[in-house]
């Protein structure tokens, strides 16, 4: 049965289902997985029209609230007991539900309605796979790993409509996530009104230009919101409580995130006299050493927690340069009288003070890993992301952990092949390897693991302009998250990919934009075999050392044989700051035909080509000829990710090949190069 099946084409399909063959759907073709079901014998047939029901224990009516907004998939029964489908919902908590399938009927018992909630999620996803015509006899025992399954979404780089986040709640709801993290302020706009500080959304809302990227290539200035120019936008109190409505009634809690102190501009911008500068446009992050600050602080999050009813508030803390505090005599005094250490600790008491605030208004903060330097605010919650370390040092000490390590839960990172994807900040994320995630670390001891609340994925959006684009990010890879928040750790990937391609083809039907999983390119076909050559075990030495944060393999990566795949962080690909030179030494001169290196391009992450590569050959590894100098004819700007190898032929004996490579002039270039090839 179809969600969005029409009358005709319900007739129709009947009067076919004679001669077509029966598609039974059942438990185990569901994301996420449920924790446990068994399957009897028979099925029960779907109706040509909704599915009647019938709601016991529904006190405050929103589970029949719910159905009613779905007329084409449920229906009030007639009478009860002749119900297609009988839900019994208890007094208790938890999301936990059974959900029995006999011949005859469907039977659903929650203790809440979040359980009963996420029952009809299960049999929405099965009666509306495409052209399911039947359910499988059985029985569903279902409960979540983790209470915490969350997606962020950034709506400060690029502004989306409430009417957008809608959308993505429905679909959340359908594989039950239940936690959607609002990131609505950050230098590219601030989201949300606050009556108190109005220039924060007459001004900080809104640029000339309607890209992230056009932004940042026009100065990153705010414009007034009467300006002709202006793009942008911000919620209003009414549309966010609107917004957490819509949630609560699927579940789903809204969490907010101020950031704070780093992360700024577009409030040091508005009102500057809370900047260590004074000066707008001037420091990312908020000045710690002014009073006048915290009272900023304390009155935005009083209207915060007036609109959000979340127990969590995000206080970001991630990423302050803290390069003006180090200069400002405000924060200078304040390390002072505070007996703070250095500017870390200074951090550290701008966030122990905010959650002392936050808790004595009954709620807790929860913040990015960089808030355990300098020390961790007694109840805060971390939520790890640069790699799970601070997350691990965090549930060891007893804190409460979200895990969303960027390697595996950063979905801004390109899904699939760069060459077919679109413009993006890098990184090779594909649904494999979301998938592939486990957030216990085996070195957590059952009493620490309890603090570990669940995971999100993130979809920073300096590269996502659109919605549709937005969409395609999360939908398959959401689903991942959601299959690790809430089933048991048992991994079957080719399962998995069956049923995220009937998920995904069931929010094609909804009109969601979604990858194209059926057509996946995968990783890059180099990576995929050694090439053999003869430089393999060389010696190689360095000139320019390579950056201790991208070794890969050390001295061996560039004649090992493995090329890199398509993210520079795989650790085949070795970085450099600036320019790049070493030796290959083969250990005896030998006629050289060739010689390659390949270099990466992926100038959203600062990784460009080489301006130009030059090769040199020798016979005593002192006195070197040059072959030829190569230069790299793809522009800079070029915008999406790509390889490009520098081959020359040489036609020479030679025992040591040098390769030179001048880096990009713009400040704080890489250089990233996988191999040596010599032929
Ligand atoms: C982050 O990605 N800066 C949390
Ligand atoms: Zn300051």
């Amino acid at each position: 049965m179809n969600l969005k099946k029409t009358l005709v084409s319900t007739i129709l399909a009947s009067t076919l289902s004679l001669s077509a063959s029966a598609l039974t759907v059942g438990a185990a073709d569901i994301i996420p997985r449920p924790t446990e079901f068994t399957q009897s014998k028979g099925s029960f047939a779907l109706p040509a029209g909704a599915l009647t029901f019938a709601v016991k224990g529904d006190s405050d009516g929103r589970i029949a609230n719910y159905l009613s907004l779905l007329p084409e998939t449920f229906t009030p029964a007639e009478k009860p007991s002749k119900a297609d489908l009988m839900i019994e919902i208890g007094k208790g908590t938890g999301e936990n539900y059974t959900l029995d399938i006999t011949q005859r009927r469907i039977n659903v018992k929650a203790p809440s309605a979040a359980g009963a909630f996420y029952a009809i999620q299960s049999l929405i996803q099965m009666t509306g796979t495409k052209d399911a015509t039947e359910l499988q006899a059985g029985r569903i025992t279902d409960t979540p790993r983790f209470p915490h399954r969350g997606l962020l979404f950034d709506v400060s780089r690029h502004f989306r409509s409430a009417d957008f986040l809608k959308k993505q709640i429905d679909a959340m709801a359908l594989m039950k996530l239940n936690k959607l993290h609002l990131h609505f302020t950050d230098a590219a706009g601030w989201r949300m009104e606050i009556e108190k500080y109005p220039r924060l959304t007459e001004f900080a809302a809104w640029r000339p230009q309607a890209t992230w990227q056009d932004w940042c290539d026009n100065g990153a200035r705010y414009c007034e919101k009467t300006d002709g120019r202006a793009t942008g936008g911000y919620y209003t109190k009414q549309e966010l409580r609107d917004l957490i409505d819509y949630a609560a009634k699927r579940n789903i809690t809204v969490i907010p995130e101020i950031e704070i102190p780093g992360h700024s501009k577009e409030v040091t911008s508005a009102y500057p006299e809370i900047s260590c500068s004074g000066l707008p446009y001037v420091d990312e992050d908020l000045c710690i050493g002014k009073e006048e600050t915290f009272r900023f602080i304390e009155n935005v999050l009083d209207e915060v927690i007036d609109v959000f009813p979340s127990a969590y508030i995000h206080i970001g803390g991630d990423e302050a340069s803290k390069g003006g505090w180090r200069k400002c005599p405000d924060c200078q005094a304040r390390i002072k009288t505070e007996g703070l250490k250095d500017v870390d600790e200074l951090q550290s008491y701008a966030i122990h003070r905010v959650e002392k605030y936050l808790n004595s208004k009954g709620r807790d903060i929860i913040g990015w890993d960089e808030i355990l330097e300098g020390g961790l605010a007694p109840n805060a919650t971390v939520m790890s992301w640069r790699g799970t370390e601070g997350g691990i040092t965090a549930l060891k000490s007893g804190h409460k952990v979200v895990m969303t390590p960027g390697e595996f839960c950063y979905i801004d990172y390109t899904q699939d092949a760069a060459f077919k994807e679109p413009v993006s900040i890098g990184g090779f994320t594909p649904l494999k390897k979301v998938y592939s995630y486990e957030p216990v670390d085996p070195s957590l001891t059952p009493q620490e693991a309890s603090n570990l609340i669940g995971l999100q994925a993130n979809l920073w959006a300096e590269y996502i302009p659109t919605d549709s684009h937005a969409e395609y990010m999360y939908y398959p890879r959401a689903f991942a998250i959601a299959e690790i928040g809430w089933s048991t750790p048992e991994k079957n990937y080719d399962d998995f990919h069956r049923r995220a391609l009937a998920l995904n083809t069931l929010l094609d039907s909804m009109g969601y934009t979604t990858f194209d999983l059926a057509n996946e390119y995968g990783e890059r076909r180099e990576s995929l075999t050694p090439v053999v050559n003869s430089a393999i075990g060389a010696k190689v030495e360095y000139t320019t050392p390579y950056h201790s944060k991208y070794p890969a393999a050390g001295n061996s990566t560039l004649v090992d044989g493995l090329r890199g795949g398509w993210t520079y962080g795989d650790k085949r690909w070795q970085g450099f700051l600036g320019d790049f030179e070493a030796i290959v030494d083969l250990g005896k001169s030998a006629y050289i035909h060739s010689v390659a290196a390949t270099f990466m391009h992926a100038p959203g992450a600062w990784v460009h080509l080489p301006q130009n590569v030059e090769i040199e050959i020798s016979s005593d590894g002192k006195v070197f000829t040059p072959v030829e100098t190569i230069w790299s004819d793809v522009d800079p700007l070029y915008p999406k990710i790509m390889m490009k190898n520098f081959a020359v032929a040489a036609n020479a004996n030679a025992r040591y090949v040098k390769i030179k490579a001048k880096g990009h002039d713009r400040p704080g270039a890489w250089l990233f190069i996988d191999e040596i090839v010599i032929n």
